[in-house]
């Protein structure tokens, strides 16, 4: 049996906009592409069905304890080791970094934002337009984390990339993706997020001609669900609304089709005669998936103070120590905003976590002005930050009289981290750097008297007039 890969023609689009997904986050799923391609009772026999290759990968230690071992058993036309030996990548990309020192990349306290990237217009693929804007820790040692932006305005062509460094949760802001992986089909929109865990190889085509968002990549751990404590059993991000693709393969020869695999921050190429998208049936719970943003159930403030920002986590990449991130995944999506003589916006902060912050659209309830769609932030570790002149004082202006409002048509997210991050050297030195950031909260004046306050600020306060 033959099936096709989807490019950019009509039939192929119905392909990507009608795919069938697996619901549940974390599930142990098997998936089979031709009945009876799946064997039973045992995952390696002697002969596979159909003369399949079994494949096994691992995303966790064969020993890490069970509810954190991840792996999924391929079964494939030709196994993954059959390519020729892997060689740098000519051209080096030269823009990934996965060992964050201080040869590569700068620490700097200082509040930085980007204005929005634009898509380039010589032709770059997902590959090709990824870039680092800063990270911590290692890939070598399997403790930190890269985040990257891309910019791309055409389809990877006869290749597939995968990242032995970590996963790519990957935040697009404009453009659909259609990513092909080995375990299936995925069509993911703005709005929409996709994990692609390490070692998966797959392949990015753009059918909107264009497409520009964010990536975190962990190194040495991978994503979960949040705990949710007192919230109870439900809320945040449902377990049933990660997608997860169906078995789809191309049985095709593909000569000079090249695997591009990110390892050590660096980039090498294999060749091959076969598409990697071999895998007739799969099964296990090491795989990619995405999740739709507007799924979110958001709890919050419904009475009085700003809730911190932990209230909106989606993912969570943990570390050995309880309740510290390596990296989270947190979003501040539409909601109701009813909270009485509170201050509504983000209360200013210092925050021993880093924090990157990218907007998908609309805009963020604490910028007025300059935190553009596709644009980003950075507040590293004890860096203060908080909303600019123009919230605070439209915000005060209010007073009490706010009345319950919507946070409507936005979505800002953040990536949150205990390891303080280093900013590479063209990220600082990017046209897009808004070097008048820091004039945002340069207007803050003294609201300070001396006189005691008033029964009837109190009152105004309380919320009684
Ligand atoms: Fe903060």
């Amino acid at each position: 049996m033959e099936s096709k890969k989807a490019t950019t023609n009509a039939g192929a689009a119905a392909d990507f906009e009608n795919l069938e997904y697996v619901s549940g986050f974390g599930n142990h799923v098997s998936s089979e592409a031709i009945a009876g391609a799946l064997p039973q009772g045992q995952n390696s026999p002697l002969i596979c069905p159909y003369g399949l290759y079994a494949e096994q990968i691992s995303g966790t230690s064969f020993t890490a304890p069970r509810k954190l071992n991840l792996r999924s058993w391929l079964y494939r036309i030709k196994p993954s080791v059959t390519h020729e030996p892997f060689k740098p990548k000519v051209p080096t990309h030269g823009k990934f970094v996965s060992e964050f020192n201080q040869s590569n990349s700068s620490a700097t306290p200082t509040q930085l934002r980007w204005r929005p990237v634009e898509i380039p217009e010589a032709p770059t693929d997902f590959i090709d337009g990824l870039f680092t804007v800063c990270g911590a820790g290692s890939s070598y040692l399997r403790h930190g984390y890269a985040i990257h932006m891309y910019t791309a305005n055409k389809s990877m062509e006869n290749c597939a990339f995968c990242s032995a460094d970590g996963d790519f949760l990957i935040v697009p802001q404009k453009g659909k993706l259609w990513i092909t992986t080995e375990c299936g089909r995925l069509q993911v929109v703005p709005g929409e997020i996709v994990v692609i865990p390490q070692g998966f190889r797959f392949v990015v085509d753009l059918p909107d001609g264009s497409a520009r968002g964010y990536v975190a990549e962990i190194f040495g751990t991978h994503f979960q669900l949040p705990d949710l404590g007192p919230i109870g059993a439900n809320g945040l991000a449902a377990p049933r609304d990660f997608l997860a693709p169906v078995a789809w393969f191309e049985q095709s020869t593909c000569p000079g089709y090249t695997i591009v695999q990110k390892f050590g921050g660096e980039l090498f190429t294999a060749k091959q005669d076969f598409s990697p998208f071999n895998v007739v049936a799969w099964h296990g719970n090491y795989v990619p998936y995405k999740y739709d943003l507007s799924k979110f159930c958001p709890y919050n403030t419904v009475l009085i103070d700003h809730s911190d920002p932990s209230i909106n986590t989606v993912l969570t990449a943990p570390t050995d120590k309880p309740g510290v991130a390596l990296l989270d995944f947190v979003i501040f999506p539409p909601r109701w905003v009813v909270a009485e003589h509170t201050f509504r916006p983000p209360y200013y902060h210092r925050n021993c976590m880093s924090e990157f912050m990218g907007l998908i659209y609309g805009g963020y309830e604490a910028k007025a002005d300059g935190f553009l769609p596709g644009g980003a932030s950075l507040h590293s570790c004890m860096t203060p930050h908080g909303p600019d002149t123009k919230s605070y004082e439209a915000t005060i202006a209010l007073g009490s009289q706010a009345g319950p409002q919507k946070i409507a048509d936005t979505m800002a997210f953040m990536f949150e981290s205990c390891l303080i991050p280093r900013v590479c050297q063209w990220a600082l030195e990017s046209p897009n750097m808004d070097h008048d950031y820091y004039q945002c909260w340069i207007g803050l004046k003294s609201h300070f008297t001396c006189e005691a306050t008033t029964v009837e600020n109190t009152d105004l306060q309380n919320g009684h007039n």
